[in-house]
């Protein structure tokens, strides 16, 4: 077996599942959950039509660089969203969803023959983060270091924690804006420091961009800074060391489509597609379809997003009310900490206590980060995804601020 398999951290939802194995939820509520990060928006009939309408294409293989129809809606898109103008050719690959890309990338890019002297290679994400980054890190051979965020400053990762040494070593750098599970938007201060580090030590950078167009804001900037766009208006048009990556999961509610593409730096994309072509990751010619449609709608993502915004807009002022959580700037997570008084400030103890008293299902933030520089950025946080209805999630909020109400110290089970 590869021996690197051992290092693999069970993954939250497993964790959450042990922390309340001997809860018994409340019947006297029905169980709402904001546990899982998964839309439940209805996925548009236009997408499903589209994807029974090219189950002809079943009979042949389809190429790992995908059919010239998707990559140039992807670049349409691109150019709608983002003002600009990729290399269809070169610029733009298709992949079953981001999930699998963001691993897959750093398997392409990951030299675990360098820095042996100085504890191998290393790959960098915010903390806390998604888990994908850091399985991905280690099954490449490489090792991985955590930039905390902080709460004072819109949950921004703390780059300047890593030391110069670290940087030195580094091969891979994540990010994800807007934030899984902070909902931060990285601004564009913060793009230029990091792609001033990525020149200077030659790293990758790997933007995880798929909540970019659940957002609250109104406006013509209220849209969530992309990373190549970010990159052309500083100038650096040939995305040098840049890879951002995008998925119809959330924008068209299909996560079972796997469907999504990376874009960027065409050196990195070369290399890219020859490890996608042996890993066996060519999207299936159906699927493709289905994703032509979905991109070249601008339609559904409008409606999805209103129903998200109806959502925070009623949700947030109610659990403002009883703690300390603030509509995000984008995605579909609220990242709120516990009060102090209540369950001793633990986010396990509330998760536990909140199932237990009234059948709602969060996670604790703790399981969404690890410890560095002394400390876990998740712990005494809770994240909720607002996926369910907008009648459930205001009566969760509910539940939640008569938890907190009534709380007494007594209660903990
Ligand atoms: C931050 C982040 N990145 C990537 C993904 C993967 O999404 P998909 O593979 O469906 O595109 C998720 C899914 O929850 C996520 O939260």
């Amino acid at each position: 077996m590869n021996p690197l398999l051992k290092k693999l951290q069970p993954y939250p939802f497993e964790r959450l599942r042990g922390l309340t194995a001997g809860v018994t939820p409340n019947p006297a509520y029905r169980p709402i959950s904001l546990g899982i990060g998964e839309p439940k928006h209805p996925t548009p009939a236009f997408i499903k039509d589209a994807l029974t309408a090219a189950l002809d294409g079943l009979a042949s293989y389809p190429a790992t660089a995908g059919e010239p129809a998707l990559r140039e809606a992807c670049a349409a898109w691109v150019e709608r969203r983002y003002g600009l103008k990729l290399d269809v050719a070169t610029q733009i690959l298709p992949v079953n969803g981001s999930r699998e890309a963001l691993f897959a990338l750093a398997q392409t890019v990951i030299d675990p023959s360098q820095h042996l002297g100085a504890g191998g290679p290393t790959v960098v994400c915010p903390n806390p983060f998604y888990q994908i980054y850091e399985g991905a890190a280690l099954l490449a051979g490489a090792r991985i270091v955590f930039a905390n965020s902080d709460p004072a400053r819109n949950f921004a990762a703390d780059w300047s924690s890593i030391p110069e040494s670290v940087w030195a070593t580094t091969q891979l750098l994540y990010v994800c804006s807007p934030g899984n599970p902070t909902g931060a938007v990285m601004p564009l201060a913060e793009w230029q420091r990091l792609f001033e580090l990525s020149d200077r030590f030659g790293f990758v950078i790997a933007s995880d961009e798929c909540y970019s167009e659940i957002y609250f804001r109104e406006g013509t900037d209220a849209a969530p800074l992309g990373g190549l766009e970010a990159a052309a208006k500083l100038g650096r048009h040939d995305f040098k060391n840049l890879i951002a990556l995008t998925s119809l999961s959330k924008r068209s509610n299909v996560p079972g489509l796997r469907s999504g593409f990376v874009m960027g730096d065409a050196a990195i994309m070369k290399a890219f597609l020859l490890y996608r072509t042996y890993h066996g990751s060519a999207m299936s010619p159906a699927v493709q379809r289905a994703s032509v449609a979905a991109w070249n709608d601008e339609t559904h993502v409008v409606e999805n997003r209103a129903l998200y915004r109806q959502k925070f807009e009623r949700v947030t002022p109610i659990l403002a009310s009883v703690m300390d959580v603030a509509l995000p700037d984008a995605s579909f997570y609220l990242w709120a900490k516990v009060p102090s008084h209540i369950c001793n400030g633990s986010d396990e103890t509330f998760t536990r206590e909140l199932l237990a008293q009234y059948n709602v299902a969060v996670l604790p933030g703790s399981y969404l980060a690890r410890e560095a520089n002394g400390m876990n950025p998740g712990q005494g946080r809770i994240r909720m995804a607002l996926v369910a209805g907008v009648d459930e999630c205001v009566e969760a909020a509910e539940r939640i601020k008569a938890f907190i109400q009534a709380f007494i110290p007594s209660q903990s089970v």
